[in-house]
């Protein structure tokens, strides 16, 4: 593959994790590093493309030449997705988005009582992003999204991509320390709707570029 074999095309990029508040000064997250989101835009907009990279709180710079729209709740997430796809040919939702979110923030920081042992959180369900773009009728970019399992994997996996209705997921396995959420490498497996590979342990940049190559392969033969 060339070098401005994605010119012409948009591509949105969700990474990174969401932080869901509380109350002003706390929130529910988790430890996604936005790491293997922000190669992949490198790598799109390196390729030619224009990349909206649409980032949770992550310590990261932005990549050259990619336009970012930091977020910091899946709805603002969800938000800023809808917008940047309405325009997107490829969409790739590579973010831990929390799945649910505290029923109520509250305004002011919350306080313990004297006495008071036990407290709980009623949690809402936050909307599926990915899913909400891969159902469009009208401007539905090509869809690809993540899977970090702990345990079967390729069963989870294909059964998200038909669920979410996806072009393509990439799926890797969480369990393993040496790989997935903070580390610079990763092994995944790529399904799509005719087959599933298993790509080697590469850095999570060198995966960008074949991410890459197959999404706009298979992008060209839909
Ligand atoms: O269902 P699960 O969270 O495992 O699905 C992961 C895929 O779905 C990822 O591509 C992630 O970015 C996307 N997702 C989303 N909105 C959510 C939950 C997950 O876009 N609320």
């Amino acid at each position: 593959f060339a070098r401005g074999d994605a010119a012409g095309l948009h591509i949105a990029i969700t990474a990174g994790p969401t932080r869901e508040p509380l109350d002003p000064v706390r929130y529910i997250s988790n430890h996604s590093s936005g790491k293997m989101g922000f190669a992949l835009a490198q790598a799109a907009e390196r390729r030619g493309a224009r990349v909206t990279l649409i980032a949770g709180p992550v310590n990261l710079p932005t990549p050259a030449g990619v336009e970012r729209v930091d977020v910091g709740s899946a709805q603002e997430m969800a938000q800023a997705a809808e917008r940047a796809a309405d325009s997107a040919d490829i969409f790739i939702g590579a973010a831990a988005v929390a799945d649910f979110r505290p029923d109520q923030a509250a305004e002011h920081k919350i306080k313990k009582e004297a006495g008071v042992d036990n407290a709980s959180i009623a949690l809402v369900k936050n909307p599926d992003i990915i899913a909400g773009i891969s159902a469009r009728k009208d401007r539905r970019p090509y869809t690809v999204g993540f899977a970090a399992e702990t345990r079967d994997v390729a069963r989870y996996a294909q059964d998200k991509l038909q669920r979410k209705n996806l072009d393509m997921i990439v799926a890797n396995d969480v369990g393993r320390a040496d790989i997935g959420f903070d580390s610079d490498s990763n092994q995944v497996l790529v399904i799509d709707r005719q087959q599933t590979r298993e790509l080697p342990l590469a850095l999570k940049s060198e995966l960008a570029g074949q991410l890459l190559d197959l999404i706009l392969q298979n992008k060209k033969q839909k």
